[in-house]
């Protein structure tokens, strides 16, 4: 489970003198031992019970213009601070069942009952409220192909929940939790790992029941824009795409290149072959989603031509 950091007794900070600390050379979130030694600012953090309430205002005083164009994620999270290329700050809210916004939404907007790792570490502190609750697991990375279906080996370690003043750290590809709503209304505050390499690494959703990969929660607009370039695209962009199927640094974006390929095939059986060239592949991913693809495709194959009967 993510590692608890006990921080004793730490003064208040100011989000710009935890924002000064982060910006030093030394702090490197990409390094466990580093990143961990960085919970004392955000304990210190935590610990200054005005500079979140001071922030809601001033952004509401200005039409949340700041939260427009940093702010990617959905009215759940306050970013505090984004201005540099290896990590950010924000402020997540946890409603819980009796709020109304969890009444009129539902859970799934927050991201409950969603078995998940994370592509990046981050550190975490409950600010407000009892906290999410939490069933932790741990697998190894290094041990996974990763893709759906495939089986993992998840160790449960346990369930407990972010208190206020809880420092943890959560490690990338390392730490799984089944988010479940905190009791009441709660808030935490998060240093965020952030790196260009981020959209390449895949987050994966759990089935922790089955002990399975259930789905690859990371998707790029590279995957979404080879897919309308394979189907629609001149020339120039069916070189493109073929050159991404033959070799692209991330798996996950060689495997869409060559399932856009298949799919603009005119032929089921074009399909097939373009399919069978990547099961072939000595990449084990791409292999294996590629036999997964043939699979389903075959299963199907009655309805897509037409040869199914009512
Ligand atoms: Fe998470």
């Amino acid at each position: 489970m993510p590692r608890v950091i006990p921080c004793g007794e730490t003064p208040p900070l100011e989000l710009g003198a935890v924002v000064e600390a982060l910006n030093e050379e030394s702090f490197d979130p990409s390094d466990e031992d580093s990143f961990a030694a960085a919970a004392p600012l955000l304990k210190g953090l935590a610990n200054n019970r005005g500079f979140l309430t001071a922030i809601a205002l001033d952004e509401l005083k200005h039409r949340c213009k700041r939260q427009t164009s940093e702010n990617s994620y959905s009215s759940q999270v306050i970013m505090l601070h984004r201005a540099s290329d290896k990590y950010f700050i924000r402020a997540n809210f946890w409603p819980g069942p009796r709020d109304s916004i969890f009444k009129s939404s539902g859970s799934s907007p927050f991201f409950y009952h969603v078995p998940h790792d994370h592509n990046f570490s981050f550190l975490t502190v409950g600010y407000l409220g009892p906290g999410y609750w939490s069933e932790y697991y741990e697998y190894e990375y290094d041990k996974v192909v990763g893709y759906p279906g495939e089986a993992v080996d998840l160790r449960f370690v346990e369930r407990s929940r972010l208190e206020e003043g809880k420092v943890m750290l959560y490690r990338a590809h390392r730490d799984v939790h089944n988010q479940l709503p905190a009791d009441e209304m709660s808030i935490s505050l998060n240093i965020m790992e952030a790196s260009p390499r981020q959209p390449f690494l895949s987050q994966y959703r759990f089935d922790v029941k089955r002990c399975e990969i259930a789905g690859i929660l990371t998707a790029t607009s590279t995957e979404a824009l080879l897919k309308i370039a394979a189907h629609h695209g001149d020339g120039n962009a069916h070189d493109l795409v073929r050159s991404f199927a033959a070799h692209h640094p991330c798996d996950r974006i060689q495997m869409t290149a060559i399932q856009a390929l298949a799919a603009a095939e005119p032929t089921f059986d074009d399909r097939l072959a373009r399919l069978a060239d990547g099961a072939a592949s000595a990449n084990s991913f791409v292999a294996a989603m590629s036999a997964r693809e043939i699979a389903k495709l075959e299963l199907h194959r009655p309805w897509i031509e037409g040869t199914a009967s009512a």
